[in-house]
């Protein structure tokens, strides 16, 4: 039986996507070989680089200004290649700091930029977004930072902050399946383990004007001009990872692209929050519910012992991945693009059943 998956990522990815896989991973287009093992530079992989590139242009709407890079490194590479690039010396660089990923970033961009905090949420917690016109954006900032979606604490950026400078989003976690205001941005990226792809690179999108001078002392791998210029095929790029999410991206694009898997994790997270907010206070979401996140869905239960007995019944029907954070503990369902409703259903009927037979222990 396939798990129902709701890992944080890596996740869950199309089952026919898997198969199509599996039958071409030994003879890749009547090469004789695998995939994995054929040169970067052969005319098979070519196609696939482009066709991915295409997809990726045509499902995020990416306008013609902004380059797509495919680059190693995952999400966490970019918190420090963003400043480097984009800020130049001494530049200021604001940050929202809105839980656990934004403060990972916000501690790179510190080791290598003038970052400063326009706004932080460690006094409610990291549970709740600011007010678009709460962000304070000194004068003199070369860009704002935001997480759109915050996958550990999950909570979700519902509206921009009013700045009028530049924004970087990291979307990880929401990654084409949220629209992307293209104007308001210089630079987005997230990593592709959640709805798009295996492991093993990010996506960064990043508007061409930004990266005409990057700084000369960078080493190339760090250089985003470098990576650009070479169509990402500089070195060695995450071949498979590019492969799958071709495949991937193509689904979501005959499925209907963003606005139709918004509106699915829209419909997943709300048959969880109901089972949460039917359940009489034996589920707790600590989130703001203005700012719920359609992605990740956290929630406690009265006590650790009974999160543990929920976590190991849920493990005997095939539901894995719940367990929160190590950092936060607790309970998290992830509901990224190839997650099934029927998966989503089957879990809200557990929490159903497994408060009325525990509401009362
Ligand atoms: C919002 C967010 N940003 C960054 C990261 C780090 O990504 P990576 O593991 O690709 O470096 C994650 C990983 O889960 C994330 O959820």
């Amino acid at each position: 039986m396939r798990a129902h998956n709701f890992g944080a990522g890596p996740c869950t990815l199309p089952i026919d996507v898997l198969e199509e896989v599996r039958d071409e991973f030994l003879d890749f287009a009547g090469s004789g070989m695998s995939l994995v093992e054929l040169s970067h530079r052969s005319s098979e992989y070519d196609s696939v680089h482009d066709e991915t590139m295409k997809l990726t242009r045509s499902v995020s709407g990416a306008p013609e200004d902004f380059d797509i890079l495919f680059i190693q490194g995952g999400a966490t590479l970019q918190f420090g290649m963003i400043p480097m690039n984009l800020a130049s010396a001494g530049q200021r660089i604001g940050h929202v700091v809105t839980g656990s990923w934004a403060t990972a970033a916000y501690t790179d961009a510190k080791a290598v930029a003038n970052a400063y905090a326009a706004w932080d949420g460690a006094e409610h917690d990291y549970t709740t977004m600011p007010a678009p016109s709460a962000v304070r954006v000194e004068s003199g900032t070369r860009y704002l930072h935001v997480t759109t979606n915050e996958t550990i604490g999950g909570i979700r950026m519902v509206e921009l902050p009013a700045a009028d400078v530049p924004l970087i989003g990291d979307m990880s976690s929401e990654y084409l399946a949220r629209p992307i205001d293209w104007e308001r941005y210089d630079l987005v990226y997230g990593g592709v383990q959640k709805n798009l792809a295996p492991s093993g690179m990010a996506v960064v999108f990043v508007r061409k004007a930004s990266i005409e001078s990057s700084p000369a002392t960078l080493p190339k791998y760090l250089r985003y001009d470098w990576h650009a210029g070479a169509n990402s095929l500089a070195n060695t790029p995450a071949m498979f990872s590019t492969y799958v999410m071709g495949k991937v991206l193509a689904r979501i694009e005959a499925a209907g692209g963003i606005a139709a898997l918004e509106a699915d994790s829209a419909r997943k997270a709300a048959t969880l929050y109901r089972a949460i907010d039917e359940s009489e206070g034996f589920y707790r979401n600590p989130v703001d519910p203005a700012v719920r996140s359609h992605m990740n869905v956290v929630f406690r239960l009265p006590s650790e012992e009974l999160e543990r007995a929920f976590l190991a019944e849920a493990g005997r029907r095939g539901m894995i991945g719940l367990k929160g954070h190590r950092s936060v503990g607790g309970c998290r369902a992830s509901l990224y693009a190839a997650l099934e409703l029927s998966s989503v259903e089957a879990l809200a009927g557990l929490m159903d059943q497994f408060a009325t037979d525990h509401r009362q222990a």
